[in-house]
C-alpha cells in the first residue's frame, strides 16, 4: 500500500516514551505536494457508518470513528469529529494503546538561507534585517539537534543552548521548547503551515504564534487546523552568548574574564555534557523530557511555601508571579529514582518520567497521577503534564 494511503502502524518506535500505540490510519507526509490530498484524505475517514454496517472490519477501521451527519453508531463508540494527530519526533507525546484517529508523520526535509524576500510574499510577517540576521527556512521533519549543529558549523549562532533536544524542527514552536536559559521562540521569525480548511499556505508571524512558557497557538488549539511545514528562523550575525543558567556559570566565568575567549562551540559542548549528564537518552532509557511543567504560583503562595520549606527552588518572573522547579517537588516527595510497576521517576531529574520496561499508556497516568497527588498533598501545588497527550476516543489533549 502506497505511504500516502492510511494503513496501520505500531508507534512504539515513533515515539520516545516507547508506548505501544496500534494506529488505525497512518500517512506520512514527505512532500508538499500531498498537502491537497489532506482533506480528501480526511474526508474519507469522515465516511458516515450506516446501522448495518459495523462489523469486526469496520470497528477495525476509522470509519467507524466519525459520522459526519451524526447518525447513531451501533457500537459504543462515541461519535467523533475527525482530524489529523500530527506526529513529528514523537519525543513529547503520550499515545494510548489503540489510535483511531488518523495520524500524519511529518517527514519534509530542507534547509534553506533566505535573501531578502523569503518564500513568502505575506506583508503582514515582519521579517528580519537581512544584514544583521541570518534567515532560514527549516523543513519541519528536520530533525532539531542535528539542524543546531548544522547552523552551528556554517557559522549561523544562537541556538546553542537548544543543543541535543530531542525531536524535529516542526514540533518546536508547538510547546516553544526551551533550555538553558533560551526559548526557540526568540529566533523564530516566523512558521509556514498549511491550513487544512482552507487549503492555503500560510505565513504566521511570531506574534501570531502566540508564544510563552512551553506553550503556543498550536499546543492551546484543541486540536489545530493548520500542519507546520517549515520554521523561518532569524539568526542574528552578531553573537550574544546566553549563560545565564546555573549550570553554565564555568563558561560565564571564562567571558566575563578579559584575557579568555568562548566561542559558540564551547556552549555548545558544555549545554550537551550537562544535558548528557542529567537527562535520559531516549534510545536507552525511554522517556519525553521533563514530564510536567514548572508550575507558576502567586508570589505570596511562593513566599508561604519557602518559609515552610527552605530549600525551595524558584524563580521570581516579570509579572510577580513565581515559577516553581517541580523537579525539586517531585523529588521532596521522595519519587527521584522511585518505580510504580514499569515505569519511574528518573534518578537524576525527578521530573523526566522514564519507561525502561515497557510501560503503556495506563502505567504511565497511573505513575502521573500519583506523583502529582503527592506534590498537591506535601505542597498545595498542581502539576500540568507537559506533553501532549492523545487520546483514544477523543480530541487531542494536553493535560490529564
Ligand atoms: N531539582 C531537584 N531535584 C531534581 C530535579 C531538579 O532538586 O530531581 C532542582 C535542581 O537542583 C534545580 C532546579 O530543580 O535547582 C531546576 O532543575 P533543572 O535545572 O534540571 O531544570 P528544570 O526546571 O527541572 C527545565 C526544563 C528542561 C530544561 C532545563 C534546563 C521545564 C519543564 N523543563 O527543567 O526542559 O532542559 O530546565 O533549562 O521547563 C523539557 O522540557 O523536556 C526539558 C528537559
Amino acid at each position: 500500500m502506497s505511504s500516502s494511503n492510511p494503513h496501520f502502524c505500531d508507534l512504539l518506535t515513533f515515539n520516545t516514551l516507547a508506548l505501544p500505540c496500534q494506529a488505525k490510519n497512518f500517512v506520512m507526509l514527505s512532500d508538499l505536494g500531498q498537502l491537497q490530498g489532506l482533506s480528501t484524505l480526511l474526508k474519507k475517514c469522515q465516511k458516515p457508518v450506516h446501522d448495518n454496517e459495523p462489523t469486526k472490519s469496520t470497528q477495525d477501521n476509522l470509519t467507524n470513528q466519525a459520522n459526519e451527519t451524526n447518525q447513531p453508531h451501533q457500537t459504543n463508540q462515541p461519535s467523533l469529529q475527525t482530524h489529523w494527530n500530527i506526529l513529528g519526533g514523537g519525543s513529547n507525546l503520550v499515545l494510548p494503546k489503540v489510535l483511531h484517529q488518523p495520524v500524519l508523520h511529518i517527514q519534509l526535509k530542507g534547509i534553506h538561507l533566505l535573501d531578502d524576500q523569503g518564500l513568502q510574499n505575506d506583508q503582514s510577517v515582519i521579517k528580519a534585517d537581512k544584514s544583521t540576521f541570518y534567515r532560514i527556512r527549516v523543513a519541519a521533519g528536520e530533525n532539531w539537534h542535528d539542524w543546531v549543529t548544522f547552523a552551528l558549523n556554517k557559522g549561523w549562532y544562537g541556538l546553542e543552548n537548544l543543543a541535543l533536544i530531542p525531536g524535529s524542527v516542526g514540533a518546536a514552536p508547538v510547546q516553544n521548547i526551551g533550555a538553558y536559559g533560551v526559548e526557540v521562540a526568540q529566533f523564530i521569525e516566523s512558521v509556514d503551515v498549511w491550513n487544512i480548511e482552507t487549503e492555503q499556505l500560510l505565513t504566521l508571524s511570531a506574534q501570531d504564534c502566540d508564544f510563552a512558557y512551553r506553550n503556543s497557538r498550536f499546543k492551546r488549539a484543541h486540536y489545530s487546523n493548520e500542519i507546520i511545514v517549515a520554521v523561518n528562523f532569524a539568526l542574528p550575525k552578531a553573537w550574544q552568548p546566553v549563560l545565564t543558567y546555573q549550570d553554565l556559570k564555568p563558561l560565564a566565568q571564562r567571558y566575563l574574564n578579559p584575557s579568555e575567549s568562548i566561542t559558540p562551540h564551547d556552549v555548545y559542548q558544555l549545554v550537551c555534557e550537562v544535558r548528557q549528564r542529567k537527562l535520559p537518552n531516549p534510545a536507552l532509557i525511554p522517556n519525553a523530557g521533563s514530564f510536567f511543567q514548572n508550575p507558576v504560583v502567586p508570589h505570596e503562595q511562593a513566599q508561604a511555601l519557602k518559609a515552610q520549606h527552605p530549600n525551595l527552588v524558584c524563580y521570581p518572573q516579570a509579572d510577580g508571579t513565581t515559577k516553581l522547579a517541580a523537579g525539586w517537588l517531585i523529588d521532596t516527595c521522595g519519587w527521584k529514582g522511585k518505580r510504580l510497576g514499569s515505569v519511574g521517576m528518573h534518578a537524576n531529574q525527578a521530573l523526566v518520567l522514564v519507561n525502561p520496561d515497557g510501560g503503556h499508556y495506563d502505567d504511565v497516568m497511573t505513575l502521573a497521577d500519583a506523583v502529582r497527588h503527592d506534590v498537591q498533598t506535601l505542597f498545595g501545588v498542581a502539576l500540568q503534564i507537559e506533553p501532549i497527550c492523545w487520546m483514544p476516543d477523543s480530541s487531542t489533549h494536553h493535560t490529564a
